[in-house]
C-alpha cells in the first residue's frame, strides 16, 4: 500500500492534453491549417507580385476572422464549394520562382490538382508530396528540379495525369510506382504520365 505508485502525469493534466490534442487534430486539416501553409510558402520564396493577393487582411471586428483568412479568393488557389479545403493549386506559366521545398505537403489532404508547370521552380521534389494522396493532376513539366523522384508518389493512387517533363530529375522510377493487382498502392489511375526531357533513366534500364 504504502509503496504503490503514484501517476506520473496527475489525471487532470492529462484531461486538459488529450482536449488539447483533440481540438489540434480537428483544426489540423482546416482551412486555416491550409492558409498557413501557403503564407509560410510564400515567405519562403523570393519577393514575387503574382503572389500579392497572397495576404490574411487584418479582421475588422465586424467581420469573422475566418473570412479574412480565407485563400479562395488568391490567385491559382481553388476550394471546395462550401470553402473548407483547397482542391487546386494553379500557378502553371506564371514566372513563379523559388522551390517547393518549404510547402507543407501534409496541410492538404483534400488537394485534387498541383499545377506549377512553366515555371523557374528549382530544388528537390521532397518526399512529403507522397501525402497529397487524394491528388488527382500533378504537372511540374519545363521547370528545373533536380531530384529524383520520391518513391512516395506511390502514394498517387488517383493521380491520372502526372507530368514532370523538362526538369533535370535524375534517378529511376521505383518499382512501386507500378501496382500489381492486389497492391494498396501504386499508380492505378494513371492515363497520361509524360518524363521526356528528364534524365529519369528508362524502366528497361533498372
Ligand atoms: C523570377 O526571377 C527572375 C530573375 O531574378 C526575374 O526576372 C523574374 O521577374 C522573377 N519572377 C517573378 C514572377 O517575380
Ligand atoms: C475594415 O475597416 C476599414 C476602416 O474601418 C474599412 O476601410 C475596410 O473597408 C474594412 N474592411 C473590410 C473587409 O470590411
Ligand atoms: C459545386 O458547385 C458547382 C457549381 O455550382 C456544381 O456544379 C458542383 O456539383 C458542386 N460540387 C459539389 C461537390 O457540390
Ligand atoms: C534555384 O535557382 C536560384 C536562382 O538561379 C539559385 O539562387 C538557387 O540556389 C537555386 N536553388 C536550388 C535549391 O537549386
Ligand atoms: C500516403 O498517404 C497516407 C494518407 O495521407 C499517409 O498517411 C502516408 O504517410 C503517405 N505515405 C507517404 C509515403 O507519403
Ligand atoms: C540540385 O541543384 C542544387 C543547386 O545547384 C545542388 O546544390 C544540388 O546538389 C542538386 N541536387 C542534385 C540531386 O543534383
Amino acid at each position: 500500500m504504502t509503496n504503490q505508485v503514484k501517476h506520473p502525469i496527475p489525471l487532470p493534466v492529462v484531461v486538459v492534453l488529450l482536449l488539447f490534442l483533440t481540438i489540434l487534430c480537428k483544426t489540423r486539416a482546416s482551412i486555416t491549417t491550409e492558409t498557413e501553409a501557403l503564407l509560410k510558402w510564400k515567405a519562403s520564396l523570393p519577393k514575387q507580385s503574382i503572389l500579392d493577393t497572397w495576404v490574411v487582411l487584418p479582421s475588422n471586428s465586424s467581420s469573422s476572422s475566418s473570412k479574412a483568412s480565407n485563400p479562395c479568393q488568391w490567385k491559382g488557389i481553388t476550394c471546395n464549394n462550401e470553402s473548407t479545403h483547397v482542391i487546386e493549386i494553379n500557378l502553371a506559366h506564371t514566372g513563379l520562382n523559388g522551390t517547393i521545398e518549404s510547402l507543407d505537403f501534409s496541410s492538404f489532404p483534400n488537394l485534387l490538382r498541383l499545377d506549377l508547370k512553366l515555371n523557374n521552380l528549382n530544388g528537390s521534389i521532397p518526399p512529403s508530396i507522397g501525402l497529397l494522396s487524394k491528388l488527382q493532376f500533378f504537372d511540374l513539366s519545363t521547370n528545373s528540379f533536380n531530384s529524383t523522384l520520391p518513391s512516395s508518389l506511390a502514394n498517387f493512387t488517383e493521380v491520372y495525369e502526372l507530368d514532370v517533363s523538362r526538369n533535370h530529375i535524375t534517378g529511376g522510377l521505383h518499382p512501386s510506382f507500378f501496382p500489381t493487382e492486389d497492391s494498396k498502392f501504386g499508380w492505378k489511375s494513371m492515363q497520361h504520365l509524360v518524363m521526356q526531357d528528364t534524365m529519369v533513366r528508362k524502366m528497361s534500364e533498372i
